[in-house]
Parts: structure tokens; C-alpha cells; sequence
């Protein structure tokens, strides 16, 4: 099969950009001296995760627990669920437990007490707000010393140590500015941790991360691991960001023109919001599009006029006239998003379709 031959709407997956974010992610962190623990949210893809272990990754990060529970079936036993304990699914937690070595992520008292009055063994690590200011404990507060302290205290209970996710690279451009983001997240969680050691608290790993962050950052002395999710695809959004190019862009949509009248200026194609998400992508800095089209997908050129200027549900509003059949590659804003709204890959060398895979996007129960 060839790409031509592939029914749109489709997701593609070109499997040497994948591969080369892979190792480049892989050597960036043997290089700065950390653990990889990548976020499988991204690609929710068993073979990409495999990739990823065979290149030296250290377990992986979820962040719902239908992935998790995909992925310990697949013989992934060692995860971070990197998303505040959900209190009415303790028992779950409980469950993947028996069969795996899961941690879990609190950032308040009423967390803790759920886990205590569960009495499971379960390591339990301590969220910090590094500055982007979702979710996580205040570093510099007394929050954090308690909270880690009664962790450490409870005989069930494995304080893992800290983590946090610099979500604010998200809004900077350009290499000084993410640096400054990257430099800040490391800094905050290394005057974290010596706190909390001064004050007599093992903290055993400091775990850090995003994709911006991670693509910039020179020097992380101290810190033990990183999960960035994003860079095994990229998107449009980490190339108007600087943490990428369009040449490392492993993920795109195909899609075909559907509806052109004449003397309008725009057209219609079959990738809408249930094919790229509604993500708009950092439109404060000044972003204004909902999805870039390749002009050739092998030499990285994007059509410079033509783009994606509103997403209905199946509908994709292009802002050129183009004739009813014309297939055109689409650039996501964000590859995490578009992924979770496709069942499979097609995975592509060339023109040529060599796979498909699943994308485990289960919710709920
Ligand atoms: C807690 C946490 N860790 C790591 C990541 C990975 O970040 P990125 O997708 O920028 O690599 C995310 C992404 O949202 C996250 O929420």
C-alpha cells in the first residue's frame, strides 16, 4: 500500500523522523545524565514505547489509567502516573498494583489521607509547581515539607521524591527564552530538594520535564530523570516555539479537499476538530492557524499561503481554493491531541505504508 492509497481522513506516522526524535531525545539525556522516563500520552502506542525502552528508557509516564493499564499489559510494569490521584480511583490504582510497580502523583493533604487510609504499598511522588502554576505545591512554602514528611512517615507508603512539568515553556519563542524556562524548572526543583534533605527527608529522585524544556536545556547536574512526551513526534506549535523544525515533524494528517465553489477562495476538507483536535496552538504568540499543509512533506517546505483557518467537527475550513480531490498533508498544532482522536497509525516509510498501529485511546472505565 501506498500513501496514495490510504482513505482519508488518516493519521501518518513517518517512521524515520520518529526514529531520529527517538534517539535524539535518548542521547540527549545520556549525555546531560538523566533517566528517561518519556510520557506515553503523546503517541498511546505500544511500539512506539518499545522504541523508546530499547533506546535505554527507564520506565514510562501516563497520564490516565486506561494508559496505564494498556501499557502494564503490554509488559510496561514500571509508570508514573503523572496526573493528580484521583480520589475515587484508589481502587484502580490499587488493582494495576498487583501487577505492576505504578507511582502515583499528590500535591495535597486530602490525597495523602486516601492513600493512608488505603494502607496499599505504593510509591508516591510529591508535585511541585515549578512556575506554570496548574497544579503542584508551592516549593519555597510549608506545604511541601509536611506533605513529604508524612509520606516518608507512612510505613505502607514510598516517597519517590519530586516532580514537576514546566507547562509555561509553552507560551515562549526562541531558544534564549526557553532556556530561561528550562533553567528555572531545573533550579526550582534542585532548591526543592536540598530543603527537603536539609530538613532531614530522603528525596530519592527529582524528575523534571517537558518537550521545549528539554530540547534546550545545557546542564542538569542534580536532577535524576525527565519525561518529555511530545518530541517523538513534534508538531507545529514546537516549531513556532524554536524547540524544533519542520524537518523533525514525524506526524501528520492526510486529508482530501471535499467542498471548492467557484469564485469563493476557500474550500473544505475531511480533517476537522475529530481529526486535529481543536488546540489553536500558542495564540499569544501570535499563532493564527489551525493546522499548516505541506507543499512537499520530504524536503519540510509548508505552503506559505495556504492553511487551516477554522475546524468544525469533520469539517476543515482551508482558506484557498483548491479542487475537490486534491489530498493534502496537514501539520497539526499539537501531534498529542490529533494522535488521541485516530485509532491507528499509518505508519509510513517514504510512500510507503510498512505498518499500522494502535493508538490506545481508551477512556473511562
Ligand atoms: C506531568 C507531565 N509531565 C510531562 C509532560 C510531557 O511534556 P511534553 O509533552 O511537553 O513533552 C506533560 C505534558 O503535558 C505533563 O503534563
Amino acid at each position: 500500500m501506498r500513501i496514495a492509497d490510504i482513505p482519508t481522513p488518516a493519521l501518518l506516522l513517518d517512521l524515520d523522523r520518529l526514529e531520529t526524535n527517538l534517539v535524539q531525545m535518548a542521547e540527549r539525556a545520556q549525555h546531560l545524565g538523566v533517566r528517561l522516563r518519556p510520557h506515553i500520552k503523546t503517541h498511546k502506542c505500544i511500539e512506539v514505547a518499545s522504541r523508546q525502552r530499547a533506546l535505554g528508557a527507564a520506565g514510562i509516564t501516563v497520564s490516565t489509567l486506561s494508559e496505564a493499564r494498556a501499557f502494564v499489559e503490554a509488559g510496561f510494569t514500571d509508570l508514573t502516573w503523572a496526573f493528580p490521584l484521583i480520589p475515587g480511583r484508589l481502587d484502580e490504582v490499587m488493582d494495576l498494583a498487583r501487577r505492576a510497580r505504578p507511582a502515583v502523583l499528590i500535591d495535597g493533604p486530602e490525597a495523602v489521607a486516601a492513600l493512608s487510609a488505603a494502607g496499599t504499598a505504593l510509591r508516591v511522588f510529591l508535585k511541585v509547581d515549578c512556575g506554570y502554576h496548574r497544579a503542584g505545591v508551592d516549593p519555597e512554602g510549608e506545604l511541601v515539607l509536611t506533605l513529604a514528611r508524612r509520606l516518608t512517615d507512612a510505613d505502607h507508603l514510598e516517597f519517590g521524591g519530586i516532580l514537576t512539568h514546566a507547562g509555561h515553556s509553552y507560551h515562549c519563542r526562541g531558544h534564549e527564552a526557553l532556556l530561561e524556562v528550562a533553567r528555572q524548572e531545573r533550579d526550582v526543583m534542585l532548591a526543592c530538594a536540598a530543603r527537603l534533605r536539609t530538613a532531614g527527608i530522603p528525596t530519592p529522585t527529582v524528575s523534571i520535564g517537558s518537550t521545549p524544556t528539554m530540547s534546550v536545556i545545557d546542564d542538569l547536574v542534580g536532577i535524576d530523570e525527565i519525561r518529555p512526551g511530545n518530541y517523538a513526534f513534534h508538531d507545529l506549535s514546537q516549531v513556532v516555539f524554536g524547540a524544533a523544525s519542520v524537518a523533525q515533524c514525524a506526524l501528520t494528517v492526510l486529508s482530501s479537499v471535499v467542498s471548492s465553489q467557484t469564485g469563493a477562495g476557500r474550500s473544505i476538507v475531511d480533517a476537522g476538530a475529530l481529526a486535529l483536535s481543536k488546540d489553536s496552538g500558542p495564540t499569544d504568540l501570535g499563532h493564527a492557524t489551525m493546522g499548516a499543509v505541506f507543499a512537499h512533506y520530504a524536503s519540510s517546505r509548508l505552503e506559505p499561503e495556504i492553511h487551516l483557518t477554522a475546524l468544525s467537527q469533520e469539517h476543515g475550513h482551508l482558506n484557498a481554493e483548491l479542487p475537490v480531490g486534491r489530498r493534502l498533508r496537514i501539520l497539526p498544532n499539537h501531534s498529542c491531541l490529533t494522535a488521541a482522536q485516530f485509532d491507528s497509525y499509518y505508519v509510513l516509510q517514504g510512500e510507503r505504508v510498512v505498518d499500522r498501529w494502535r493508538v490506545h485511546r481508551a477512556r473511562g472505565g
